[in-house]
């Protein structure tokens, strides 16, 4: 190799170079032969650079580039020159150059590819997981691990700049609850005993936070062992930060300039120096979940104040049993065609999986107030709405036109506006089903695609603050975390933690970016008797709080400072910047939708030999079955 070695990248020389020898390395990305030329575009992770072997080159040289197919890595030597000016390529970086070969290595072969290396390959998710060597020397992949070893390298600069220290925790550690199943690793010096591998570094960075490392950072692998989908994987990074004597101001204003670094960074994107803010209730209220997409509009509303003196039976039930009923008014304008019987009845399919009852529509026929009432003469007023249950709330049958008018007001819904509305017993069954609908539609109507003009974006953050902090487990009837066990109640819930769980708000916060929860954190409890409390509301008896998580308990007892931290996760973070909708696409190895490797074929069996140092035995399938 010493002698074939690279002089240049395939991604460096330009016009000016011209005259030069150099030698490249790098794989063959594309042949052509025109008559006798042969065009050998090579490429490497830097780019793509065009060699030729002329005519009129040596016979031997000739037929060893006859040998040469795609993925060949080879070694070239040879000339720059300015190509012919009708050649020049303004599309390519290296464009205005060539290199006429002098001399080609063949440095190894490549066998017939189960995949072409494009720039973005059409191959089946299995097949380039398989080869996914092959998969990552797409163009498309090359840029995201280079986009995602850049946000790496970004948030290490702006952290260390501002006296954060990175601090390597333990993944072997103790099986702690922390609301997905943990991945374990069986103990061979100890029968029965397992290490568990970290779902986060939680624990770990506040008992540095306790030993006085008062800002502390990790890129930070952590494990769940839950259903992968497309922004979840069961092995994932997070940004992991904490920080002693801080607010909660003071974590999101340094999660703001820790993100406005990293955009600007990579992407050359300048960010608003502080993110718009909702409340969780506000999010549900408004959007229908805590991670809404605002990059379009379209706000839930409130239907209740016209179900009294409408005629829907199902919206009134819905009141009487403490519930609501929400509306969803999608503007003619974002419709290229109204929405036909067959679309509505694929978003009521939709509300459905959502545990919506149904999902009742009408659409405005008239502008509210526009000449058509008046022009009546109020004689017959024409319905103001149609179609679906428009009778209950226009004409004689529904509290008469002024209702309708009022709803048409009320909503903002103009001619051509389609009303979507759900009513369930449970405020907030209503809310998530109509979300879920604001969300397809978001997608429906191509509200969420790019510009198309190659400019990232755009990126609407938004940060969910006042979170509960218990949530309700129906199956198991308690009260359970709704984050973790560590996050600090707002001062004022604290004399009736134990009285009304459901209505504390914590000290916790949720970073959105383009419908996708980006971050989550909160105010720690450093109090060890208010950590007590909660683990005493969340069920976990005394000896369980104190077997599992006592040496936390334990550690803030002597003199633990306040603190708070947050985690952005990596993988979502360059997903969302790289505009993709799966993680997979950002991470260099990742599992399949089954948690499976198809590379290495992993998880995979193991020996006898290794199961007996562990003292494991398999279960076999059940005989009875
Ligand atoms: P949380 O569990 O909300 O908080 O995780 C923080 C962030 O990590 C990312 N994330 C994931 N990414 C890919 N695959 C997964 N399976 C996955 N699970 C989570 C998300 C999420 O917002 N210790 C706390 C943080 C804290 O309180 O400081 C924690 O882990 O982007
Ligand atoms: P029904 O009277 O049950 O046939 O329902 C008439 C229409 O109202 C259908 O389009 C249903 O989807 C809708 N609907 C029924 N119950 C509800 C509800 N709780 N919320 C929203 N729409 C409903």
């Amino acid at each position: 190799m010493e002698q074939h070695k690279r002089t240049n990248s395939c991604g460096e020389l330009r016009g000016p170079d011209a005259g030069k020898r150099v030698t490249l390395n790098g794989w063959v990305n594309r042949l052509r032969d025109h008559g006798g030329v042969i065009f050998i575009n090579l490429r490497d992770r830097y780019g793509i650079t065009q060699t030729v072997i002329d005519q009129d080159a040596p016979e031997e040289l000739i037929k060893l580039a006859g040998e040469l197919r795609n993925e060949y890595c080879v070694a070239l030597e040879g000339l720059v020159r300015p190509r012919p000016a009708s050649m020049v390529n303004p599309e390519m970086a290296t464009g205005e150059i060539e290199v006429a070969v002098k001399k080609l290595v063949i440095l190894n072969r490549c066998e017939i590819l189960p995949f072409q290396i494009e720039e973005e390959t059409n191959a089946g998710e299995d097949l380039r997981l398989k080869y996914r060597y092959l998969d990552l020397r797409s163009g498309g992949m090359q840029r995201r691990i280079m986009l995602r070893s850049q946000t790496a390298c970004a948030v290490r600069e702006w952290m260390s700049a501002r006296g954060f220290y990175e601090i390597e925790t333990p993944t072997f550690i103790r099986s702690t609850p922390e609301g997905a199943r943990d991945y374990l690793v069986p103990s061979r010096l100890y029968p029965g005993k397992f290490y568990a591998l970290p779902q986060s570094p939680q624990l770990y960075k506040q008992l540095l936070m306790a030993a006085g490392f008062d800002k502390y950072f990790q890129i930070a692998r952590c494990y769940r062992d839950e259903d992968a989908r497309g922004d979840r994987q069961p092995e994932f990074t997070q940004i992991d930060i904490e920080m002693s004597f801080v607010g909660r101001e003071d974590v999101l204003a340094m999660t703001e300039g820790l993100l406005g670094h990293v955009f600007k960074k990579t992407l050359g994107l300048e960010l608003p120096p502080r993110f718009k803010r909702l409340s969780y209730d506000e999010a549900m209220e408004n959007y229908g979940t805590d991670k809404p997409d605002l990059r379009f509009d379209l706000p839930l509303r409130d239907f209740a104040p016209f179900t009294e003196a409408g005629g829907f039976q199902a919206f009134k039930d819905a009141l009487a049993a403490g519930g609501a009923v929400k509306a969803l008014v999608v503007p003619a304008g974002l419709m290229k065609t109204p929405y036909s019987r067959r679309q509505i009845e694929e978003l009521e399919a939709h509300a459905k999986i959502y545990r919506a009852r149904g999902l009742a529509w009408m659409k405005a026929a008239g502008a509210p107030g526009g000449g058509n009432l008046e022009a009546s003469g109020g004689a017959e007023a024409p319905p103001l709405f149609e179609g679906g249950v428009s009778k209950f709330f226009t004409g004689a049958a529904g509290g008469g036109a002024d209702l309708a008018e009022k709803i048409a007001r009320g909503l903002g819904a103009g001619s051509g506006d389609l009303i979507l509305i759900a009513a369930d017993g449970k405020r907030k069954t209503a809310n998530t089903a109509l979300g879920a609908v604001r969300s397809k539609l978001g997608k429906d109507l191509g509200l969420t695609v790019p510009p198309g003009d190659g400019t990232p974006g755009p990126f609407e953050f938004v940060w969910i603050l006042d979170f509960p902090l218990f949530e309700y487990n129906e199956e198991e009837r308690r009260w359970e975390a709704a984050h973790h066990m560590f996050s600090y109640p707002q001062e004022q819930y604290h004399a009736s933690l134990e009285a009304d769980p459901g209505s504390v708000k914590g000290d916790l916060y949720d970073l959105v970016l383009n419908g996708h929860e980006l971050a989550s954190g909160s105010i720690r409890i450093h109090d060890p008797a208010l950590q007590k409390r909660i683990f005493s509301i969340v069920g976990l008896g005394k000896e369980e709080a104190e077997e599992k998580f006592g040496f936390l308990t334990e550690a803030l007892k002597y003199g633990a400072p306040p603190h708070g931290g947050i985690a952005p996760g990596l993988d979502r973070l360059v997903m969302l910047m790289a505009g993709e909708s799966s993680i997979k696409e950002v991470i260099a190895f990742p599992k399949n939708s089954f948690a499976v490797s198809p590379m290495d074929d992993c998880p995979g069996e193991v020996d006898r030999k290794q199961l007996d140092e562990l003292h494991l035995a398999v279960k076999g399938p059940d005989p009875s079955i």
